[in-house]
């Protein structure tokens, strides 16, 4: 089995996942831990190819099922290329989201294909991370950070603020689902303040 630690952000679009995952990196490197940060979809060449096919395009490019084979298969090969063989040496893997995106994005937003996803998610990915911080945001506000950025990914931004609503309730669920691992983080605040809460809890879980 693994030794190094598992470490997942989640939440909506533009909540800080990204740049709390960065400054958590950041922290245990100081700490002398060897950390491995990566994202999803992505996260290994072949990955980061089949994320083009997801964030790119129009809004209803792939259905619900399609989108949930092909973000499988590129973490599948972010499994396999990227976070096994990190965790395998030791190191911390950090990773700006994982298996829990699809389980609100894919298994909660267009009826209910939640079974679909974890089956998909015992054949084939079979892991969890030991810690999740699952960063909480207003989605209009995230959504107006995301958009500002204009990045070209926006085709899940482009599902609107209707769509973001449904996310939001259905991380919240999945944090009171898996108390275990999950910790619900407020993202409404300065983003020292939040790496702080957030390098604490990482701390206490180690
Ligand atoms: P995500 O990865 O969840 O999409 P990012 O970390 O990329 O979010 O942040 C989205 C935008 O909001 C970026 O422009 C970032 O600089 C800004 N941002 C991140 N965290 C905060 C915060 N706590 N307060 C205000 N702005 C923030
Ligand atoms: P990401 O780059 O994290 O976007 P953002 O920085 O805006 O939060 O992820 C790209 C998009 O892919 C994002 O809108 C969420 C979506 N996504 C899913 O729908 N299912 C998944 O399993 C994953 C990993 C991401």
């Amino acid at each position: 089995m693994s030794q190094g630690r598992f470490i997942t952000f989640e939440g909506i679009d533009g909540s800080g996942k990204s740049t709390q995952a960065r400054l958590l990196a950041a922290y245990l490197r100081a700490k002398g831990e060897d950390v491995v940060l990566t994202r999803e979809p992505g996260g290994a060449p072949g990955a980061e190819e089949i994320r083009r096919l997801l964030v790119e395009g129009d809004p209803e490019r792939w259905s619900a099922e399609t989108e949930i084979l092909l973000f499988t298969a590129a973490r599948r090969d972010h499994l396999e290329r990227t976070i096994r063989p990190a965790l395998e040496r030791g190191a911390t893997v950090i990773s700006d989201r994982f298996a829990d995106s699809t389980r609100v994005y894919q298994g909660t937003t267009r009826g209910d294909l939640r079974k679909l996803v974890d089956n998909l998610h015992d054949m084939m990915i079979g892991i969890e991370p030991d810690l999740t911080f699952i960063i909480d945001m207003d989605p209009s506000e995230a959504l107006s950070r995301g958009l500002a950025r204009k990045s070209g990914e926006d085709r899940f931004e482009d599902m609107g603020a209707e769509f973001q609503f449904k996310l939001r309730e259905g991380f919240m669920a999945l944090a009171s689902a898996a108390p275990e691992r999950c910790h619900l983080v407020n993202g409404h605040r300065d983003p020292d303040a939040i790496a702080h809460d957030i390098a604490m809890l990482a701390d206490l879980a180690a």
